[in-house]
């Protein structure tokens, strides 16, 4: 079987702030991407191809191998991965989808969602418990109702696909269609998701905080 990796990299991260775009903001001295691409690479993805913004290209080709293929990202996640997707040799028959904003992800996510693959599900996402209380709340702020926690899982990347599965439910999103990850877009083409365990150093570096917490973990 032959995966190919396509990293989403186009956002600017606007919570993170930094004055470049967050997949080019260094933790230890290099680029999230990079990280984000050897993790893949550490897990057993050869091919990567990676959705960034267009005007950044060359610093992007200055950030990555020569062998990561780069192709322009779109105005929302899901137009970058289709720009990734679309970009991605005939020859592969699995996808992992990778978010270029999870730098520290161990090798063994990346394997269990192979894995799963290879036992013929069509789809994985690695996920993690909820642990703290998960209330909703009215448009003021006040709860309404404490949501039982034992059935809610978080969701991380990188998520895993047959790769005829994924493209057919690309194909059927509209256009502008703009969902938070890639399984949400195959269950919307009727394709039963399975989960494997996630990882929290697999965390988004979404906030300043969580780059603070991304240095800690590298230096320990
Ligand atoms: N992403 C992308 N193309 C977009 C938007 C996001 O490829 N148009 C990527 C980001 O580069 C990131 C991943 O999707 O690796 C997860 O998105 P998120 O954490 O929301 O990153 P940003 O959209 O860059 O951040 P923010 O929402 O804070 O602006
Ligand atoms: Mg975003």
């Amino acid at each position: 079987m032959h995966a190919v990796g396509i990293v989403a990299a186009a956002g600017s991260g606007l919570r993170l702030g930094a004055d470049l775009p967050k997949a080019l903001v260094p933790l230890a001295g290099r680029p999230l991407v990079a990280w984000s691409v050897d993790a893949l690479r550490a897990g057993g993805v050869a091919e990567i191809v990676v959705a960034v913004p267009a005007e950044q290209r060359a610093a992007f080709a200055r950030a990555l191998s020569a062998d990561v293929r780069l192709v322009d990202g779109g105005a929302s996640r899901t137009a970058s991965v289709r720009a990734g997707l679309d970009a991605a040799t005939a020859g592969a028959d699995l996808v992992l989808v990778h978010d270029a904003a999870r730098p520290l992800t161990p090798p063994d996510v990346v394997r269990r969602v192979l894995a799963a693959l290879a036992d013929g599900h069509p789809a994985v996402v690695p996920v993690l418990p909820v642990v703290d209380t998960t209330v909703v709340v009215d448009e003021r702020g006040a709860v309404i109702e404490t949501v039982p926690r034992a059935s809610l899982r978080r969701v991380q990347t990188p998520q895993g696909f047959d790769r005829v599965a994924l493209t057919a439910a690309y194909a059927l999103l509209a256009p502008d269609a703009d969902l938070t990850d890639d399984a949400a877009v195959v269950r919307a083409g009727g394709v039963p998701v399975v989960t494997v365990d996630g990882d929290e150093r697999a965390a988004k570096v979404t906030v300043p905080h969580d780059l603070a917490t991304a240095e800690l973990q590298v230096r320990r």
